[in-house]
């Protein structure tokens, strides 16, 4: 007899879990470099429709097409998308992005979610503090990654151990389970990080800003900016990032609620507490503090040495400026040390999940294979991190498949289970009724937005990408190792759908 699958424990359980899951490292470190990239203001308005148009109906598909696949026993896209169109056998092989995405997002994440917690450690032992009155921070960062041996660091040596014991945390949390492990941890640690992320964004607005508008900076919008494609795909990009669509693991989370459990208004608090994180504490906390004391120049060099670098770069520093310094930095990485551990515990869930469903395993074996598989699979990040791996597994996993993702997921939902089907299912337990508009928005803006976003990045990068036209020649030989390893999971990904369905099959039978 089949297993009976997990649930969540509460419904408040369960918003928290997602938003613990949306609000991460994207919020806090990703948010603002985007922001500073693409002009502030300019980044503001794409931004805002993004998550208008595909942002919240996305939200809402998700929640219904995990909650659906999840009333068939699947918690994984291979066997939802099955479910939302059981004649077309292949579906289950689509499918194997969402679990192959959060897992290729999982191989950096992990270890980038390890530098907080070495951050929050050396805040309170002060080494912190040094490096930023020597005006060495960058440095200090690079040291630590492994990419300058310094006077800090001389090797990989304490990266490696706050690796490990980040995974392990991660790990240990997986193993408990949805309920016990997942849904407690959220429980203490998302008001936890809200409420020190509230502190701070507090302590940094009352900072003397003399002359300088700092917050303007995000709010002041740039009509202009609207003509580049670029800003609209980095808009977009983050909105999927930051809410964790189009990675699987939304389905998944969803997957575990019951039956009659409401979706639209659980969503919805969820991704308004991710945006309520991202834009009033991300952005009132780092954006104008940064500028404040690097001044325009400075932050978009910062921002342009690695996706997450700036908070890591310039908070330290204007901690250090002011009283209390080491414990506010203590706070402010320790926040993202909470931030990054709740997404990343449900990075690991589809894959988890997967092996608990469709192969029968208890979640202790299935979380321990996982443990195994995923502390090899990190390791390029880890080590070979100077060499342009973590920015192609990024590349991959937090852009491209993510939007591939979601445009098959909408047009599968949207026009094959079809808009009627959807709306039903989702209003099931309903607490709201979405405004019909969003029926139109679903069905036609959302996936015209994401086909178009598609599109543009073809015409506009996608060679120049493919070709690593852009990689210094010495990194080719990762770039491409990186690459093949991303095609060979995804064969063995597909291999393992087909096996699973085998034997599916073969229990059918043998129960008729
Ligand atoms: N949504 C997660 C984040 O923002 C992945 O970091």
């Amino acid at each position: 007899m089949a297993r009976p699958r997990e649930q969540w424990g509460t419904k408040l359980g369960v918003v928290l879990a997602v938003a613990g899951s949306a609000v991460g490292l994207g919020n806090f470190l990703r948010f603002p470099v985007q922001a500073a990239q693409n002009g502030g203001g300019a980044f503001m308005i794409p931004y805002l429709v993004a998550l208008l148009f595909i942002g919240i109906p996305m939200i809402w598909v998700e929640w219904t097409a995990g909650r659906y696949g999840g009333g068939f026993g699947h918690s994984s896209a291979p066997g939802i998308f099955q479910s939302l169109w059981k004649r077309n056998p292949m579906m289950k092989y689509i499918g194997v992005l969402g679990i192959l995405g959060p897992l290729i997002i999982y191989m950096y994440y992990v270890y980038i979610e390890s530098w907080t917690l070495a951050y929050s450690y050396y805040a309170i032992t002060g080494s912190l503090a040094e490096a930023g009155k020597a005006g060495e921070l960058t440095s200090f960062l690079s040291g630590l990654q492994g990419l300058e041996h310094n006077s800090y660091f001389s090797g990989l040596g304490a990266a490696f151990t706050f690796f490990v014991i980040t995974f392990v945390v991660n790990i240990g949390i997986t193993y408990f389970g949805i309920r016990g492990g997942i849904e407690k941890v959220c429980y203490i640690a998302l008001p936890a990080l809200l409420i020190f992320g509230v502190l701070l964004a507090i302590r940094v607005i009352s900072l003397d800003w003399g002359e300088f508008n700092g917050l303007g900076f995000l709010w002041n919008p740039d009509f202009s900016t609207l003509k580049s494609p670029r800003v609209w795909l980095a808009a977009a990009g983050q909105v999927f990032f930051t809410l964790s669509l189009g990675m699987g693991v939304i389905l998944t989370y969803s997957s575990y609620l019951r039956e009659t459990d409401d979706v639209p208004l659980s969503g919805l608090t969820a991704a308004s507490t991710n945006t309520f994180a991202e834009i009033i504490l991300g952005g009132s906390i780092i954006i104008p503090a940064a500028f404040l004391f690097f001044g325009s120049a400075g932050v978009i060099e910062i921002a342009q040495s690695g996706a997450f670098n700036l908070g890591f770069v310039t908070m330290p520093g204007i901690f250090g400026q002011i009283p209390m310094g080491n414990i506010l930095s203590f706070l402010w990485f320790f926040m993202l040390f909470l931030a990054g551990v709740t997404s990343s515990i449900s990075l690991a869930q589809p894959l988890v999940g997967f092996l608990q469903d469709e192969f029968g395993m208890t979640r202790q074996k299935a979380v321990i294979a996982f443990g195994l598989l995923t502390f090899i699979l990190c390791q390029p990040s880890v080590w070979f991190l100077s060499h342009g791996v973590l920015d192609d597994l990024d590349f991959w996993g937090a852009n491209f498949f993510i939007v591939f993702g979601a445009t098959i997921e909408i047009i599968l939902v949207a026009w094959v289970f079809g808009v009627d089907k959807l709306w039903a299912e989702m209003h099931i337990g309903s607490k709201i009724r979405i405004p019909s508009i969003f029926k139109f928005v679903i069905r036609f803006i959302t996936p015209t937005f994401l086909i178009g976003i598609l599109g543009f990045w073809f015409v506009d990068e996608w060679w120049t990408f493919i070709l690593m036209k852009d990689v210094p020649e010495a990194n080719i030989p990762y770039v491409l190792g990186t690459r093949l390893g991303i095609l060979l999971m995804f064969c063995i990904l597909c291999i393992m759908v087909w096996v699973a369905w085998q034997r599916r099959k073969r229990q059918t039978k043998s129960e008729v």
